[in-house]
C-alpha cells in the first residue's frame, strides 16, 4: 500500500503521523519506506538521528521532492517494500497532485481549530476532485484528527463543519484520532516514534489507527 500524509496547512502533524504509523506497521511486520517529499525535511532529519540511536525495527526514509520524478521513482521503490508512506510539503506545488495520483491511500491530518483550517481543506478538496477525474478509480481519502482534546467546544465546532465539507468529496474522519500529547514531540527529537516510547495512550491510538488503515487497504 502507499498511503500518503498530505495537508495545504503547515504543522498540522503530516510528518509525525508518517513517522508513527511507519514505526507502527514495522512493528506490525510490513517492510516500511517513508518518503520524505517535502524540502524541509523534517523526516529525513527525523531518520538521520534514528539511525545514529540504532533505534528498531528499521524503517527506510527516502527524500524525493522533484515532481517530475516522484512518480516513477516511488513505483520503482515500492517494488521493494509493503508500504510506502509519502510525508508531503504544506502546499498544493504540483508534487501534491502528484502524490495523490501516486497514493491508494490519502490521510489529511486535521487540527480542528478555526475557519483557515475550513477554506484551506476547501482547496485541497478542490485539488483532490480534480486529480480523482484523471484516474479511473477514486482514491480513498480520509480526514484525520490530531491534536484533539476532548473539551475543546471549538474543535466539536470545527469539525461539524469539516464533515459536512467532507461530505461533498466523498472524504470523512477516521474512526481513530490523534489527542495532543508530549509524547509525539519528545519522541520525534530522539529519533523514534510514540511505538517505542513512554505514554501507552500515544501507544494505543497509533495502534489503532495502523490497524484502522490496514482494513481500509484490505478492503480497497
Ligand atoms: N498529536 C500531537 N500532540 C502534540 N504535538 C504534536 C502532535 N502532532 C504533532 N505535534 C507536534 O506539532 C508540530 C508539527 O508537527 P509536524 O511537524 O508533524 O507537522 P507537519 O504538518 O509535518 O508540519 P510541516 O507543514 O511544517 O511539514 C511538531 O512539533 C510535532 O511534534
Ligand atoms: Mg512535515
Amino acid at each position: 500500500m502507499i498511503i500518503s500524509s498530505i495537508s495545504y496547512k503547515g504543522g498540522v502533524g503530516k510528518s509525525t503521523l508518517a513517522q508513527n504509523l511507519a514505526v507502527a506497521l514495522a512493528l506490525d511486520n510490513h517492510k516500511v519506506c517513508i518518503i520524505d517529499a517535502d524540502e524541509a525535511a523534517a523526516t529525513t532529519r527525523w531518520f538521520a538521528i534514528r539511525q545514529e540511536a540504532q533505534a528498531e525495527p528499521f524503517v527506510n526514509v527516502v527524500q524525493m521532492t522533484e515532481a517530475k520524478a516522484i512518480i516513477p521513482s516511488v513505483k520503482a521503490l515500492y517494488k521493494d517494500y509493503d508500504a510506502i508512506i509519502i510525508d508531503g510539503p504544506p502546499s498544493l506545488f504540483p508534487i501534491v497532485s502528484k502524490i495523490m495520483l501516486l497514493s491508494h491511500i490519502i490521510l489529511i491530518p486535521i487540527v480542528p481549530k478555526g475557519g483557515s483550517d475550513y477554506w484551506v481543506t476547501e482547496d485541497f478538496l478542490v485539488r483532490y476532485n480534480e486529480v480523482q477525474e484523471e484516474k479511473e478509480e477514486r482514491t480513498p481519502a480520509y480526514f484525520l484528527l490530531n491534536m484533539y482534546k476532548e473539551s475543546f467546544n471549538l474543535h466539536k465546532a470545527v469539525v461539524a463543519g469539516l464533515t459536512n465539507l467532507g461530505e461533498q468529496y466523498g472524504v470523512h474522519f477516521l474512526k481513530s484520532k490523534l489527542h495532543e500529547r508530549v509524547a509525539y514531540g519528545e519522541s520525534n527529537v530522539k529519533g523514534v516514534s510514540v511505538m517505542e516510547y513512554t505514554d501507552p495512550r500515544a501507544q494505543k491510538e497509533i495502534r489503532s489507527l495502523m490497524q484502522e488503515i490496514v482494513e481500509i487497504a484490505q478492503k480497497s
